[in-house]
């Protein structure tokens, strides 16, 4: 029965593709491209129009944007005899903003649109106008957030978008805050855009805000089901924006289509310098409103741990951005509106190559020739895979401020600079903006994380070649066993269909990423309906047989409330020779945690006290938003040889917290190695 509807709801998936790609007959592009340099003198100059006293607009001949002084919100932007792209219905505070979340120790979060109190032109001619927001922190207020902001704007002639990017700064012996998120926001108008783009795979007609309105709020307020929207075809389905969610490194360019008339409205992001947790810190991107976010930082995926705390009056600045607005269109007589986001993907390219620009006129934006650049070669090293170091491909390499091992993950304060090492284990990291950072690595197929041990202070236009780095894979002993691969993700494990009533078709017709379908927290209990998950070593296999996430167990109580407790998986090993006067290693990677806390026992499962536990960790909450990861934790764990018997050995792999369906974990990796042999 669960596979025939599986199955009916796959080719219901196939259907709506088949639609989609139908609607957009892959013809030759032809969209209003007005950005070459060439030609750009051939667009009219860029003016200010000064409109009124509350009011200033910039008009570059392709679009006009309206800003309110001296707060700084977007209130308009006229593109293609469109009056605003924008939701005319919200107020001038809510359509195009930047929002920060504060709150001093120990009170209650602030919601900050950053309403300036000063408005500045930067510059004005016919090729650029920049425009300039700020509000200095006013001591004597002592509700007002003790931080000095630049909200600024740029526009150039012949360009069909617009860029935002903010400085933020705190003097010395400013008071103690805490700030979890930054971002900008987009709110655009509901009636034009329906259709949203944040990669190949993932788009799809959107609900409106009303059809989530009057939909069935689900397990939380973010996961609606769509019970009766306005547009039929989505009926059933659930929407929920952590749906939508992408890794830092990948989040270049989202947004909208408008189909009548064939509009785009995109965020580009062209460097993620500015970003915060490192290049996989997942983030949200567009989702029904229409809204299109910048993220700059959160504690999404990840928890309290990624918030700006403030103490001791450190000082601190921080440039983010700039990043792109790009709008393009389509004249009504071409049918393929899926041109415009090949388009949007083309333009990312194109900022990106741009990358760091030379027209931002902040002095703290560090221009190309004030930055500097790290090369080297990364090998990794695991005697037990190979006797000779190993080439570290794909590694991911980054620069980020002074830590510890593994660091970043947590890092918010300065920028990050990542990239990945080529086939032969080379990297070149670029226009790294001067400081002091440490290096980071982590490959591929190995547990861990390398750090390199001195500082690297990067001069302005410095070029800095560092010696051939050696990465040391942790590694006690011979593998036994081990289940998964070190990717810091659980993507590789079992992963159910949803339940058929809570699906989102995206991830139904996009099924590599149907880890994102609501409500995966309850197929536990389902598929495991009265024992718990039991994995043979020889015998089961991980990615059918390994559940992705270590879940808690649903059952009804007396009074009939649904109440989630705690579950004990085993890992069912045999072994021929023991060594009991050795130490065995059990590594063991995870690649999510929330709330929970993992219990190992060996061969008892009644022992009180574990033979490891890790305590109550994590508060990165990707079961609940759909991540296949959330932060990577990496457990090197002594195994006594005397805890283990010759023939069958049984772990015990136990969430002790129980209560909430979100409390749980999901593993990258496990590995159980023999007794070092000192002379392999
Ligand atoms: C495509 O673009 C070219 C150059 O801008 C223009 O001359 C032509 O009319 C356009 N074709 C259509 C179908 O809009
Ligand atoms: C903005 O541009 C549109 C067309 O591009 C034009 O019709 C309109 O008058 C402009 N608005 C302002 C305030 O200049
Ligand atoms: C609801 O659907 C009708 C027809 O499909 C459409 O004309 C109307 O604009 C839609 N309303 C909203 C709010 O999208
Ligand atoms: C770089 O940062 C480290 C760690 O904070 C510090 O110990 C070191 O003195 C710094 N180096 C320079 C040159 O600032
Ligand atoms: C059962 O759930 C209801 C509604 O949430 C709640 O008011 C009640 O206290 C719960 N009872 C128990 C025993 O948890
Ligand atoms: C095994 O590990 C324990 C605890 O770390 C240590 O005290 C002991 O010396 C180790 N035994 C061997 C044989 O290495």
């Amino acid at each position: 029965m669960k596979k025939e509807w599986s199955f009916v709801l796959g080719l219901l998936g196939i259907l709506l593709q088949l639609f989609l790609l139908a609607e957009s007959s892959l013809k030759k592009q032809n969209v209003s491209k007005k950005n070459s340099q060439q030609d750009q003198q051939d667009f009219p100059p860029v003016q200010i129009l000064r409109l009124d006293d509350d009011y200033v607009a910039v008009d570059n001949g392709i679009f006009n944007i309206t800003f309110s002084i001296p707060g700084g919100m977007v209130t308009g932007i006229q593109y293609n005899e469109i009056d605003n792209l924008l939701e005319n219905g919200n107020k001038d505070d809510n359509r195009g903003y930047w929002d920060l979340v504060w709150n001093k120790p120990e009170e209650k979060g602030i919601f900050d649109k950053l309403r300036a109190t000063n408005f500045k032109v930067i510059m004005e001619d016919e090729n650029q106008v920049e425009l300039s927001f700020t509000r200095t922190w006013d001591s004597l207020d002592s509700k007002q957030l003790s931080m000095n902001i630049d909200k600024r704007f740029i526009i150039l002639r012949g360009i069909s978008g617009f860029y935002c990017y903010g400085i933020l700064e705190r003097l010395e012996g400013w008071p103690n805050i805490d700030v979890y998120q930054g971002r900008i926001v987009f709110k655009l108008k509901e009636t034009l855009f329906q259709y949203m783009a944040i990669s190949d795979e993932r788009q799809r007609i959107m609900p409106t805000a009303h059809d989530r309105e009057v939909g069935q709020k689900l397990d939380y307020k973010e996961a609606v089901l769509l019970t009766n929207p306005n547009n039929s075809f989505i009926k059933g389905e659930v929407d929920d924006k952590y749906q939508y969610s992408c890794e830092n490194k990948d989040n270049r360019v989202h947004g909208w289509i408008s189909q009548t008339p064939r509009i785009g409205f995109w965020m580009i992001t062209p460097s993620d310098e500015f970003r915060t947790g490192g290049p996989v810190k997942q983030d949200l991107t567009s989702h029904t409103g229409p809204v299109n976010l910048n993220m700059f930082f959160s504690t999404h995926y990840a928890g309290e741990v990624l918030g700006l705390k403030f103490r001791n009056g450190e000082p601190w600045k921080k440039v983010f951005g700039p990043v792109f607005v790009y709008m393009n269109s389509l004249s009504p007589d071409e049918p393929d509106t899926l041109t415009l986001w090949t388009d949007a993907k083309e333009q990312m390219l194109v900022e990106t190559e741009n990358w760091p620009y030379n027209f931002p006129l902040s002095e703290d934006y560090a221009r190309a020739d004030q930055r500097g650049l790290v090369s080297g070669r990364l090998l990794v090293r695991d005697r037990y895979v190979n006797k000779s170091p190993m080439i570290a491909n794909s590694a991911f390499v980054g620069l980020a401020a002074p830590g510890n091992v593994g660091s970043w993950q947590l890092e918010n304060k300065a920028y990050q600079f990542w990239t990945q090492t080529d086939s032969e284990g080379y990297f070149l990291i670029k226009n790294i903006i001067p400081g002091n950072y440490s290096l980071y690595a982590w490959v591929p197929g190995f547990v861990g994380d390398y750090m390199y041990d001195p500082y690297i202070i990067v001069a302005p236009g410095s070029r800095k070649r560092l010696e051939t780095l050696m990465y040391y894979a942790p590694r006690n002993g011979p593998t036994l066993w081990e289940i998964g691969t070190p990717d810091r993700t659980a993507a590789e494990f079992f992963i159910p269909d949803a339940q058929p009533k809570l699906l989102n078709q995206l991830y139904v017709v996009h099924n590599q990423e149907r880890y994102r379908q609501y409500g995966l927290w309850d197929r536990y209990t389902e598929i495991y309906p009265d024992d718990d998950l039991v994995f043979t070593i020889g015998f089961s296999n991980y990615q059918t047989d390994w559940f992705f996430a270590h879940l808690n167990r649903y059952f009804y109580n007396d009074d009939g409330n649904k109440t989630y407790a705690p579950t004990t998986w085993q890992v069912l090993f045999d072994l021929e020779d023991v060594d009991q006067s050795s130490n065995y290693t059990l590594q063991l990677a995870l690649a999510s945690a929330h709330e929970a806390e993992l219990q190992v026992r060996f061969n008892d499962p009644e022992i009180d006290a574990p033979h490891y536990s890790t305590g109550l960790i994590g508060k990165d909450n990707a079961i609940a938003r759909h991540g296949i990861h959330g932060i990577y934790r990496l457990y090197t764990i002594n195994v006594p040889g005397s805890l283990l018997g010759f023939g069958t050995n049984i772990m015990y792999l136990t969430q002790s917290r129980g209560d909430r369906p979100f409390r749980g974990l999901m593993y990258d990796y496990i590995r159980l190695e023999g007794p070092s042999d000192e002379n392999n």
